[in-house]
């Protein structure tokens, strides 16, 4: 899944949760979607145990910090702004520090006490310890609780969402892939679904409450299946399509072994299933993905590229890149940059193999240079850049897009900012008529490799699906 910059609660949310005298808790989010939902399942908890949310950290008793633990830098982070916290138990000797999710799963008790501040390790599938825990951290005892759960899937648990137009929702937990690289089989646990009738409740009442798009997560969603009826993943984008018609649905995160035909088939038949996949495919070189234990060959991954394409012909797709796995040599990365240019994927995460202690590869050592890796993944960018650059210029100037407005943009708060249902980025003037939420369509006037500018236009035959907004 897709690394997110650190992410709070901001001034400008309104935030359900608040509760005046109640004692607060402050959560920060690093890594994932699938992180950045659990954040709103625990929130939605500790609410329910009467906490109320706090905006900033100095307003806090509890601080939370769910972590990632899938490449060391992200975990170097937490450390760092472990460093950034001290202040705030130096101001506040009773506050409370916990860090969640993998980072905790995978250092465990090694993190109680880190830095004299953290007294709390919760793992991703312990969150409803977490009242009970932080009652017992108050009474000053450390905590920890790391077991993971066959079973876990947090269903019954309403998350406390923060931000109106866009929910995540995960329909899955888990991986059973074990990727070779890929620690998250130990810090997530095996594979395991929710209900799909539960699903789609969540979603109809998301949409009743006036979200407009909805993305169903998982690690590998392709795997879903409904532990109830044996649905599969296809079954349960198609109820889901059916239930709410006139809200956005996207997934996140494929893996191309299990991408079937009928799921394939299934987005194409309804307008409002998102054409955007994420197929993350690693590497271009047909030996480093069997030593990742991806199961699938390059020829492979690109008859599921041609046959997406052949059904979709417009949709979009972006993919993950590992630059210098245990033994990658130059024939290997040279693969990998043709793979791009063959593919010419419309975006791409780019990451440096980074050893994980527990996973398979761990013990083949990391027998690329640091330069090397640098100098690959450089390369590696470099190309996609230019790619994602043409494609923008050449196929989406002067194209007309159904927009969903997200707010002011982060750059121009006097430009408006939405995405396209291929979930690129669209920047474009704000008229008196547009609100968040609203579905617009926008030309295209201007592109870079990662945002396209345009110009609103009122489309009289699509003004029935402008009026659901
Ligand atoms: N080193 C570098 N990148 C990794 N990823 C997963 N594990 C590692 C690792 N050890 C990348 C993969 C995956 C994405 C979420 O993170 O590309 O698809
Ligand atoms: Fe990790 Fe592979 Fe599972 Fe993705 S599919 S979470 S890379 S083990």
């Amino acid at each position: 899944m897709v690394e997110l910059p650190v992410l709070s609660l901001t001034e400008t949310q309104t935030i359900p949760g608040e509760r005046r005298g109640a004692r607060q808790v402050y959560i920060e989010t690093y890594g994932c979607q699938m992180n950045v939902n659990d954040s709103e399942i625990v929130l939605g908890l500790l609410h329910a145990n009467g906490y109320g949310i706090a905006k900033h950290p100095e307003e806090a008793d509890v601080i939370l910090i769910n972590t990632c633990a899938v490449r060391e830098h992200a975990e170097q982070r937490v450390f760092e702004r472990l460093n950034h916290l001290k202040p705030y138990k130096r101001h506040k000797p009773e506050l409370v520090v916990g860090i969640l999710g993998c980072m905790a799963e995978r250092l465990r008790s090694r993190l109680l006490g880190q830095k004299r501040l953290v007294e709390l390790v919760v793992g991703p599938d312990e969150y409803r310890k977490l009242p009970q825990l932080l009652e017992q951290a108050f009474a000053g005892e450390q905590g920890i609780a790391v077991r993971l759960s066959r079973v876990e899937t947090y269903d019954d648990i309403e998350p406390l969402r923060t931000e109106g137009i866009s929910a995540w929702v995960s329909i899955m937990r888990g991986c059973d892939k074990f990727c070779t690289f890929c620690i998250v089989p130990f810090t997530r646990g095996r594979e395991r679904s929710r209900p799909l009738q539960s699903i789609v409740t969540e979603v109809q009442r998301l949409w009743q409450h006036g979200f407009k798009e909805v993305t169903l997560l998982g690690q590998n969603v392709n795997s879903y299946l409904d532990p109830i009826t044996g649905a599969d993943f296809a079954d349960l984008l198609a109820a889901c399509a059916e239930a709410v018609p006139q809200m956005r649905i996207r997934y996140l995160t494929s893996h191309p072994r299990d991408m079937s035909d009928k799921l394939i088939d299934t987005m194409a038949a309804y307008p409002h299933l998102c054409k955007y996949i994420h197929l993350p495919v690693q590497s271009g070189s047909d030996r480093i993905l069997a030593l990742m234990n991806r199961g699938y060959t390059v020829e492979q991954y690109l008859e599921r590229v041609e046959r997406i394409r052949a059904v979709m012909p417009d949709c979009a797709l972006s993919t993950d890149i590992i630059a210098g796995f245990c033994t990658e040599t130059e024939e290997d990365h040279q693969a990998t940059l043709e793979l791009l240019r063959t593919v010419r994927y419309d975006g791409a995460y780019m990451f440096k193999y980074s050893p994980r202690e527990g996973t398979k590869a761990w013990k083949w050592g990391d027998d690329v240079p640091e330069e090397v890796k640098i100098r690959r993944l450089n390369e590696i960018i470099a190309l996609q850049q230019q790619i994602s650059y043409e494609i923008n210029r050449e196929r989406e100037i002067g194209r007309l897009h159904e927009v969903l407005v997200e707010g002011p943009s982060k750059r121009n708060p006097e430009q408006w900012q939405g995405r396209t249902d291929t979930n690129k980025v669209v920047i474009f003037p704000q008229t008196p008529e547009i609100g968040v939420g609203s579905l617009i369509h926008v030309r295209i006037q201007q592109a870079t490799s990662a945002t396209l500018f345009g110009e609103v236009v009122a489309v009289p035959e699509l003004a029935t699906s402008l009026q659901v907004a």
